[in-house]
Parts: structure tokens; C-alpha cells; sequence
């Protein structure tokens, strides 16, 4: 099937097809040899998905397409203070080849004018010309992937012709603004500017520049992406000489033109775009080069000014921890802490890319419910990128939280959110919730919280029955010491015994589709477990491991059967203890599955 983008690649290269006005540039003689029919369109994706329609392999000279790359190559070598104070980065309103220098600071205007591209040229290092000249070409071929060479008689062609740009040379140099030999500074601008490429190459070295600087194909960080942003802003604003304003409101994205009749257009983040077709307009811009990305940014909205849609909350879900507990089990006591203070412990879960604007929202949403929040959870899961500033907002709001006495915590297996080695990172909603639950029962519910150890006498299943039988019912338990992670049942092995923690912690787990092992359950002391199979048979469901240390009695199927012979009263009482716990499990279970239902 014929991809559609391919297609609309297609669709516009015929829409533009047909114009023939302009004509070709003629001051350098060997670039009007030139078929002036050749044409081509090449869209990259900022991955590296190269479109093409027409003469996308077809050769010539880069020309002051070159201007961008070699200005980066001069940022990355000399610092952006060196180069600013021989270049700015203002439009001059003037074409391209204008012989002149900011009155008030004697400097260029901007590297996209040839005054600028030749002192930017001076700027780079080496010990001869050629040398040089292989750094930039070097450069340049990292950009588009490929070994690049140059166009040998169309250097000499312009070296014979350039008199103006050595004019603007050794102006430059009278005005200090260039160093050393201002021949060698125009010589390097000539060969830089008669490097070939073709349009698929240029794409390819624009899809670079949307990818943030990294060649999407090689993986080359070519150059870093703050000076990616700030070539880009450059090409904005002066990319297109005389024609930017035109070019900015009609396109809308950062562009550069050249007389071999070559435009190259970054989207930041999204494409690269090359055309070429050799007819030039006034301005020196290809006619066909201008209307196909005028077309291109139509049909495919690039324009970068272009509001897909008013900023959205990256809020997707929020809860307090009362609505959806942990699978750490509660004695009854603590969950009715629990009920009463839940609300004090929310967990927020973000998605999609943090940047300024969704995590404003975010901020202002939790901000206005923070006033009596004890702990808050920012789950990351969903999230797919987070801005530089976004990480610094979210920070910034969590110590003023931690500071009127809100602690709080992220859920981030992926670290995306980049928190400190000592910060508060869980990897999944359970073990934030329990972590959220334990500072709200350590806050509210000191009178409940649990002993760490109980007497067997002392354990719900057989406080409060007379002396005899209590007596009779712990004669027939066996009390074990398990170490931490010691397997207690196994899953899939048959009925057990009862089982009655009196100290420290088990866990039961299920392994998950995902791979991972997941909490079902954690129990501590005053808790039992195994009482669904001792009651209706069957396998065990899951692993129970000791979490902690741990003292559990345990009830041996046998003697549990047994004991409707021998204390049949005994084991009623007992049955209807244990369905009373099952029936409680059951509910807490419900809850969570209910409760998790959209968020875990
Ligand atoms: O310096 C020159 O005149 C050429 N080597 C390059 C000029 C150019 O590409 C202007 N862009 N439209």
C-alpha cells in the first residue's frame, strides 16, 4: 500500500511542478550551466524516515546552505561569547551579499549574510586552509550521513568571480572583525560553499537539526541541543534574507536558501525538509523551493506558530490513598484510621510531555489541594518526557510541600523523572500506597498501631474464648520462626494448615503477565492466612514468603479436621471465626480491584 505521507510528498512536488518563473543564479557562471528543469522534494522525519519525490539524488553545490553548519561548527569550537562578539544575530533586511557592518558595533548583522558566514568561516581552526576545510567538511558529512566532497569547478568558478565577497573580506579584517589573512577567511567560504550534496542529503542534515542536533540514522550528537536551538533561531529569523518576514508568516519554520536553488526547513522535533529546483526569485530563493514549503507547511500544519491546542493538565488521575489501599492488610482498627484520614495522602498520576504549560496546570491543581495533604505521590508512569523545567517546578513544589509538612514521593521505575539517588522513588502504586498508609497510621493512629509481637492466646482467632478452650485450640498449633524471604507455602501445594502470624510480616506474591512478581497481600501479626483452601479445599493460590523475620502457628490440615470429632463446638466457633475472615479479605480485595480499576 502507498504510504499517504509519500503520497502528499508526491501530490505537492506535482502541484509545484508546473512553475517555471525565475531563473538561474548567473553571477557565478558555472552555476547556470544547471538543468534548470531538475526538481526535488525530500521530507525526513526527525527519526530518520526519508520521503522523496523527483530528483532527490540529483547533485550541486550547498551553497549558503552551508551558512548554518559552518555557524554551528563555529559555536561548538570557539563558544557563543567568541562568536557573538564578532557576529549578531539580527535580520538585516538587506540581501544576501550587502556589503556592510552594523554601524554601532562594526559587527556583521548575522552569520546567514555573507558577511557573517565569512567571519564565521575565519573562526575556524587549523593550521592551513585545507585543514580547515576538512573540518568543515568533516562536519558537514556528519550532518548528513555520508562522506561529502567538493564541487571542484564550481569553487574555482566562484574564487574567479567573488570579487564582492572578497570586498566584504578585507572590510571585515579593516574593522578587526576578521584576523589574519581575510583571502584565506573568503577562500574557506568558497570551498565550503561548493561542498555537493544533493537533496536527500540535505533533508537528512535538517532532520539532524529537528532532531535536536543527533543524526537520527548514525546516532552522531553532531551538534549539542542548546546550539541546535540557537542555529535554529538564527535561521529563523535571518534565514531567508530580505524574504524572512514573508517566509515566517507564509511557512513558519526555521529555513535556509541557496543560489544553486536549495532550500532546507527544520520543525523542531518533527522534520527536516529539502527542495531544489535552480529558478531563483528576486530575493535569490528557489521559486519552486519556497512554494513546495509553502505547501508542505500548509497541508501538513508545520507551521510552528501553529496552536495545535491550548495547553491541557498532565493530571490524568488523582486519588486519596483511602479510596484504594495498599495490599498491605490492615487490622480493622487501622483501616478505620485509614477510612477517617485517607483523604490526607493523594496520589497524582501524570502523563503525556511535561513542558512548561501542562505542568503549570499541574502545579496550580495540586497547589490549591495541598492545604491538608501529610503525603503526596506523583506517579510518572504514563509520562513520556519531561522538560528541564518541568523537573524543576515539580521539585521546587515538593520541598515547599515537604516544608508545611507534606512528605512526598515519586513512582517512577523508569527514573524519567531524573529525582535525586536519595529521593523517595517507589516502583509501583501498592508500595507508594503503603508507604502513604504507614505515615498516616504513624500521624493519626497511634493508639492502633500493632505490636510487632503477640502472644498465640493473644491473636483474634482465639482471643476471647473461655480458658478450656483456648487452652485445648493452641495445644494443637505448631509455632514456627521463619527468616526474611523464606518460602512458608509454596503455590499450587495443597491444603497447608491455618496459618497465625504472632510476629513480623509474610507476603503472598503471583507472578505477572508483565514478568514481574506481584504483591497479592502483606500480613503482619494478628493476621492469618490459608484458611480458603482449609475451608473449601483446593490448591494453594499464591507463593507466601516471610517478608521480615517472622513467628507464625501454624494448624496442620489433619489436626484442623480432626477437631470436628474432637471439640466439635470448638471447630463451629472456629469455622465461623475464619469465614468472618475470609469474608473480610474478600471485601478489602474488592476494594482494591475496584479502586484500581482505571488508575494501577
Ligand atoms: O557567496 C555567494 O554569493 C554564494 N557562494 C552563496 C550565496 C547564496 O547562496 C545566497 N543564498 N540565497
Amino acid at each position: 500500500m502507498r504510504n499517504v505521507v509519500a503520497q502528499l510528498v508526491e501530490d505537492v512536488f506535482e502541484h509545484c511542478r508546473a512553475d517555471h518563473s525565475g531563473g538561474p543564479a548567473d553571477y557565478i557562471p558555472e552555476l547556470a550551466a544547471v538543468d534548470l528543469d531538475a526538481f526535488a522534494i525530500c521530507l525526513a522525519t526527525s527519526d530518520g524516515h526519508l520521503y522523496t519525490a523527483g530528483d532527490a539524488d540529483h547533485a550541486f553545490t550547498i551553497q549558503s546552505v552551508s551558512k548554518p553548519f559552518t555557524y554551528a561548527l563555529a559555536l561548538t569550537e570557539c563558544g557563543q561569547d567568541a562568536v557573538a562578539q564578532r557576529i549578531d544575530v539580527e535580520p538585516s533586511g538587506e540581501p544576501f551579499n550587502e556589503i556592510s557592518l552594523d554601524p554601532h558595533n562594526g559587527r556583521p548583522r548575522n552569520p546567514m549574510i555573507n558577511a557573517g558566514a565569512i567571519t564565521a568561516a575565519s573562526l575556524i581552526p587549523g593550521a592551513t586552509v585545507a585543514e580547515r576545510f576538512e573540518h568543515i567538511r568533516g562536519y558537514y558529512s556528519r550532518f548528513a550521513g555520508r562522506e561529502l566532497a567538493m564541487d571542484e569547478a564550481v569553487y574555482t568558478s566562484e574564487a574567479r568571480t567573488g570579487h564582492r565577497n572578497r570586498a566584504i573580506g578585507h572590510m571585515l579584517r579593516s574593522f578587526g572583525i576578521v584576523d589574519g589573512d581575510p583571502d584565506e577567511a573568503v577562500d574557506l567560504y568558497f570551498r565550503q560553499c561548493s561542498i555537493e550534496v544533493t537533496a536527500r542529503d540535505l533533508a537528512m542534515m535538517a532532520a539532524t537539526l529537528a532532531n535536536h542536533g543527533r543524526n537520527p540514522i548514525t546516532n552522531d550528537e553532531v551538534l549539542s541541543p542548546e546550539l541546535t536551538q540557537q542555529v535554529l533561531s538564527v535561521m529563523t529569523t535571518c534565514g531567508m534574507y530580505d524574504a524572512a518576514g514573508d517566509w515566517v508568516t507564509a511557512v513558519g519554520m526555521p529555513a535556509k536558501s541557496g543560489v544553486s536553488g536549495n532550500v532546507l526547513a527544520v520543525l523542531p522535533g518533527q522534520v527536516g525538509v529539502s527542495v531544489f529546483s535552480p529558478r531563483l526569485d528576486a530575493h535569490g530563493n528557489s521559486v519552486r523551493g519556497v512554494n513546495a514549503c509553502r505547501e508542505l507547511s500548509r497541508r501538513l500544519e508545520l507551521h510552528f506558530l501553529r496552536v495545535t491546542r491550548e495547553a491541557r493538565s498532565t493530571i490524568r488521575s488523582s486519588h486519596g490513598v483511602g479510596s484504594v489501599p495498599s495490599r498491605q492488610r490492615r487490622t480493622p482498627a487501622e483501616a478505620d484510621v485509614l477510612e477517617l484520614c485517607g483523604h490526607r495522602a493523594r496520589v497524582y498520576e501524570l502523563h503525556g510531555d511535561l513542558l512548561f504549560a501542562g505542568t503549570e496546570i499541574a502545579v496550580r491543581e495540586i497547589t490549591s489541594h495541598s492545604d491538608n495533604l501529610d503525603a503526596l505521590v506523583l506517579d510518572l508512569r504514563r509520562v513520556d518526557d519531561i522538560s528541564v523545567v518541568a523537573q524543576s517546578l515539580l521539585g521546587k513544589m515538593r520541598r515547599a510541600l515537604s516544608e508545611q509538612g507534606c512528605e512526598s514521593a515519586l513512582i517512577d521505575p523508569e527514573r524519567r523523572g531524573k529525582a535525586a539517588a536519595d529521593d523517595r522513588v517507589f516502583i509501583d502504586l501498592d508500595s507508594a500506597t503503603q508507604w502513604c498508609e504507614d505515615l498516616l497510621l504513624a500521624r493519626h493512629g497511634k493508639g492502633v498501631r500493632v505490636p510487632d509481637r503477640i502472644e498465640l492466646a493473644e491473636h483474634p482467632l482465639i482471643a476471647g474464648l473461655d480458658q478450656t478452650a483456648s487452652d485445648h485450640l493452641i495445644g494443637e498449633f505448631d509455632v514456627r520462626d521463619y527468616e526474611p524471604d523464606e518460602l512458608v507455602v509454596q503455590r499450587g501445594s495443597p491444603r497447608s494448615g491455618l496459618f497465625l502470624i504472632l510476629g513480623g510480616q509474610v507476603s503472598t506474591t503471583l507472578p505477572g503477565a508483565d514478568g514481574h512478581v506481584h504483591r497479592v497481600a502483606t500480613l503482619g501479626p494478628g493476621m492469618s492466612f490459608g484458611e480458603i483452601p482449609m475451608l473449601v479445599g483446593g490448591e494453594t493460590l499464591a507463593d507466601t514468603h516471610a517478608s521480615t523475620a517472622a513467628r507464625v502457628a501454624v494448624l496442620p490440615p489433619d489436626r484442623f479436621d480432626r477437631l470436628a470429632a474432637d471439640a466439635p463446638q470448638l471447630k463451629l466457633l472456629l469455622l465461623e471465626r475464619l469465614a468472618a475472615t475470609a469474608y473480610e479479605q474478600l471485601g478489602s480485595a474488592v476494594r482494591i480491584l475496584a479502586g484500581r480499576s482505571d488508575i494501577d
